[in-house]
């Protein structure tokens, strides 16, 4: 057990010196996929998935506050996952209460901040009293951003957004001539936070599935086939190494 601690930090060591921390991602977003293809390959149920994917969110968490990431998004639960049968749905709520509870102290000690991405008036009262008292304690701190995306969909993001918006001048606070792209992106739920540099997506799958859409115009996509239950800071440290190979152009030529 103790080689095999200590070969995993050596890899993760050889990574980390690959790795510019001069030009880190930012702003890292995971589309957390898998959990059930994991639990089916070990004859488990699919609840089983997500609950060994808990210890991945603990470590990513941990890791990319280490390497130095200043946001961190993680897709926890979208619009459409109500559809799930109701037993995985509770499960999962479940899961994400009983997280907030246990690691609380653990990120509230490790000057982590808490946002969450979603509308969180339409979850039970437990969770979102438990997710309001992460918020509330995590406030005063000052260091990596945590945002869970939780009952979250991108195009339901941008609606609230256009809602506010004309509400706003209706109400006769904002000027029709003041709209610009700087302007809806202060009115999504990742107000004053910068677009993620780094998407990646577990479980090899080729889709955005309806995750912050306006704000991933220009990130970097790295598709990994590991499955979210067994992704681990080398996994972590793999896509910032392959995000560091990108040129980023933004739509430009760089030597014209
Ligand atoms: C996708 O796997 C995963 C989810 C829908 C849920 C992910 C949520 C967690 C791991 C809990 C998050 C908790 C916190 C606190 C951030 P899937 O079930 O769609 O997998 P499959 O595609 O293999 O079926």
């Amino acid at each position: 057990m103790l080689s095999k601690l200590s070969m995993q930090t050596r890899k993760e060591r050889e990574l980390l010196e690959q790795i510019d921390h001069e030009r880190l991602p930012v702003h890292v977003a995971v589309i957390m996929d898998g959990n059930g293809r994991w639990a089916q390959k070990r004859g488990l149920p699919r609840v089983a998935g997500h609950r060994a994917g808990i210890t991945s969110v603990r470590k990513i968490i941990e890791a990319s506050a280490q390497i130095g990431i200043q946001y961190l998004t993680l897709y926890a639960f979208s619009k459409e996952n109500w559809q799930r049968p109701a037993g995985e749905v509770s499960y999962l709520m479940g899961l994400i209460e009983e997280f907030v509870l246990k690691e609380l102290d653990t990120l509230s000690k490790n000057n982590i901040r808490f946002k969450v991405l979603g509308h969180m008036e339409e979850l039970s009262a437990n969770v979102r009293t438990r997710l309001e008292e992460a918020i509330h304690k995590c406030q005063a701190n000052t260091g990596m951003w945590f945002n869970v995306a939780l009952n979250y969909g991108s195009r339901v993001e941008i609606t609230d957004a256009c809602r506010t918006i004309v509400r706003k001048i209706q109400q006769g606070t904002l000027d029709y001539a003041e709209i610009d792209e700087n302007l809806i992106s202060d009115h999504l739920y990742t107000a004053s936070q910068p677009d993620p540099d780094l998407l990646i997506r577990t479980s090899g799958e080729l889709r955005i599935s309806n995750f912050l859409l306006w704000q991933l115009a220009y990130s970097e996509i790295v598709i990994t086939p590991v499955l979210w239950p067994d992704f681990r800071k080398q996994h972590l440290l793999k896509a910032i190494i392959d995000y560091q190979t990108r040129e980023r152009r933004f739509g430009k030529v760089i030597n014209p």
